[in-house]
């Protein structure tokens, strides 16, 4: 990093943008790296960034910003964001596989990168890490966002459908069968075990959505900020973390 490379965004602290119950988790956990290494414009990476909904508001702090993403239409939508908040410049759209990484993003070169929402989508998971780990600069760090398969078992359940809960609950992969949208999801052993097979230190794990998605509608939309607060309360916090719809993986590639 040179001081060329340093931009002038420690005066004002990032605050991201308003804060819900499926982001203020991530955002806390993201605002902690950003002010770790504030003062430095960031080169991130975001697989699967999809309309840019992380990408826009980290652009906005200052930060260069690739998205690599299978969809032309998300990928459209994200750079019109991107134009219409003013970091058009500094917002890169690429489509692309996210286990075709290494012919898109120079290797070591990178020094955040985000995969939410991704892993449990793609056809194999190993690889896409493998990518990850690759486009990382040593000391660099990765936000990885998985579904859990406890909530979806228990959501499943609430729902009355308990012979997919079962199946959900039994299967190894954490899918209710061949009619799943997602064909895997997670629990915290086995996220952490997935980072660290690549080479990734596992520094934090939160869950995101511990009760939003219990709660009804009038709480939810009534109580936001209550939410909020108690989402992040919760978050680091076994058992309630392991129940939470999404996992939250913070991991760094080891300097
Ligand atoms: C559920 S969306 C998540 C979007 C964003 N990361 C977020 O958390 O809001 C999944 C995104 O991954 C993209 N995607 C799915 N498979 C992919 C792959 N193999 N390589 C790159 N992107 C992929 C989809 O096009 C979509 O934009």
């Amino acid at each position: 990093m040179t001081r060329l490379d340093r931009v002038e965004q420690t005066s004002a602290r990032f605050t991201g943008p308003p804060l819900t119950p499926r982001t203020a988790v991530i955002w806390s956990v993201l605002r902690a790296e950003l002010e770790r290494r504030a003062g430095d414009r960031l080169t991130v990476l975001d697989v699967g960034g999809g309309t840019g909904g992380f990408a826009v508001p980290l652009a906005q702090a200052g930060h260069r910003v690739t998205v690599v993403d299978a969809s032309p239409d998300a990928l459209a939508a994200l750079t019109r964001r991107a134009a219409e908040s003013g970091v058009a410049d500094r917002v890169r759209a690429v489509q692309g596989d996210g286990d075709a990484l290494a012919g898109l993003v120079e290797p070591a070169s990178v020094d955040l990168v985000l995969c939410h929402s991704v892993l449990e989508v793609v056809d194999d998971p190993a690889p896409v890490v493998a990518a990850l780990v690759t486009a990382l600069r040593p000391g660099g760090a990765a936000s990885v966002l998985v579904a859990g398969q406890a909530a979806a078992v228990l959501g499943r359940a609430m729902n009355g459908h308990l012979d997919v809960a079962a199946a959900l609950a039994a299967d190894p992969a954490g899918t209710a069968g061949p009619r799943d949208t997602l064909r895997r999801r997670y629990d915290a052993d086995r996220a952490a075990a997935l980072l660290a097979s690549a080479g990734l230190t596992v520094e934090e794990i939160h869950g995101v959505r511990v009760l939003a998605d219990l709660l009804p509608a009038a709480v939810a939309d009534g109580q936001q900020a209550a939410v909020v607060e108690l989402e992040r309360a919760l978050a680091a916090r076994p058992p309630y973390r392991d129940l939470a719809a999404q996992l939250h993986l913070f991991a760094r590639r080891p300097a």
